[in-house]
């Protein structure tokens, strides 16, 4: 089997950050959030992998994640001809790589706590044409919504509904054979100007067979700052004991589940409560770093406090106070106008779409 890993789209409401790096490439516990799918993907057994971007960013997507020999894949990208017309087209831009073939389609800023291999077993074993994965939620509005008759059939599915039919998502995480093709030519893009991904299912309903699975554990990005620092929390709590290991030594208390990077200095006066991952070559004095949070490689801080946050690679705070809930972006740099001159304001440089809370 192949997968199919959707990472375009344009993210506008993480900007700033998403204004240099595809939303997919933002670090959830110091790994990009494409990094948590790949593996989830070849966990369940499928290596083949093609990733599927905007036009003109092959480029920095391959510099991140490389040819995929890290993750014990092959990854094959592809652009999106076009521009992001809707997730249904994600797919049948790639036909070309996917035809004759059964398939894992996976959103990439859909996040899933546990295995997908049960799903992947029972696609193959029923030779199904399409497998779903359903998600209770308490806001079905957002999502594509599956109807069901008295009898618990199946009917359709609806995107984004008024007024929801039921009260579970359609999940990121769809199983398809090739028959996709022949479903995706009979839909018409949405109101929204989107090919629909619940048009294709419908199909699906109509004409073949559909099986489905309830998950929990399931994180999707709302594409909110508040989202981003969920999923980083979640992904804290998901991830194994025995990756949290000190690669530098401290005299620095430490306390619970933390990963340390290497040549990363901890001074002696600071508390560090995990979980926490704090990357290579970081240099943290009078500090405390508390839990949820995510310390990119090459971050400075000194005293200064932080919890539930995740500092992006090379940033730097300076007797910051104490920072909660937040994101601070690559090289960024957060000091206390104290230790500069003059002392007699605070000066700011700040881009487009940020956020600051003084
Ligand atoms: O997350 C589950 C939901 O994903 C489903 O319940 C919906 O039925 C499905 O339409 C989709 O809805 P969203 O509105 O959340 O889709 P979004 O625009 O956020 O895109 C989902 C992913 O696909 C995201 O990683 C960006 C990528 N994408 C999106 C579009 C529209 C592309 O790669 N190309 C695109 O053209």
């Amino acid at each position: 089997m192949k997968a199919l890993i959707a990472a375009g789209g344009h993210a506008t409401r993480l900007r700033p950050i998403t204004w240099t790096i595809n939303k997919h490439l933002i670090p959830l516990a110091n790994k990009p959030m494409i990094g948590h799918v790949i593996e989830k993907i070849v966990e369940a057994g499928i290596t083949d992998i093609i990733i599927n971007v905007n036009e003109g960013e092959v480029g920095s997507m391959k510099e991140v994640l490389g040819d995929g020999g890290r993750f014990g894949a092959t990854l094959t990208f592809v652009e999106q001809r076009g521009g992001a017309k809707g997730v249904a087209h994600v797919v049948a831009n790639a036909e070309e790589l996917l035809r004759g073939s059964r398939f894992l389609f996976f959103l990439g800023d859909n996040i899933i706590l546990g295995s997908i291999k049960r799903f992947v077993q029972r696609f193959e074993k029923e030779k199904l044409d399409c497998l779903l994965a359903f998600a209770r939620v308490k806001d079905p509005k957002r999502f594509g919504v599956p109807e069901f008759d008295e009898k618990g059939n199946l009917v359709r599915f609806l995107e984004k509904p008024a007024n929801p039919p039921s009260d579970f998502a359609v999940t990121g995480i769809y199983l398809y054979s090739d028959r996709y093709f022949d479903a995706f030519k009979t839909v018409t893009p949405s109101s929204r100007g989107e090919y629909e991904i619940s048009d294709v299912n419908t199909w699906f309903i109509k004409n073949s067979t559909v099986g489905y699975e309830e998950i929990t554990g399931w994180w999707k990005d709302t594409g909110t700052p508040e989202a981003l620092l969920e999923g980083n929390a979640l992904i804290l709590d998901d991830t194994e004991r025995s990756e949290f290991v000190a690669e530098s030594t401290t005299d620095a208390c430490v306390q619970g589940l933390v990963k340390i990077g290497k040549g990363t200095t901890i001074s002696a006066d600071c508390l560090i409560r995990g979980p926490v991952v704090i990357g290579d070559g970081c240099r943290i004095e009078n500090a405390y770093i508390g839990p949820y949070s995510s310390i990119g490689s090459g971050v400075s801080v000194e005293g200064t406090e932080i919890e539930h946050s995740i500092i992006f690679e090379g940033a730097t705070l300076r007797g910051a106070g104490r920072i909660v809930d937040s994101l601070v972006g690559k090289q960024a740099t957060i000091m206390d106008h104290q230790l500069t001159h003059p002392r007699s304001g605070r000066r700011i440089v700040v881009g487009d779409n940020s956020s600051v809370e003084l």
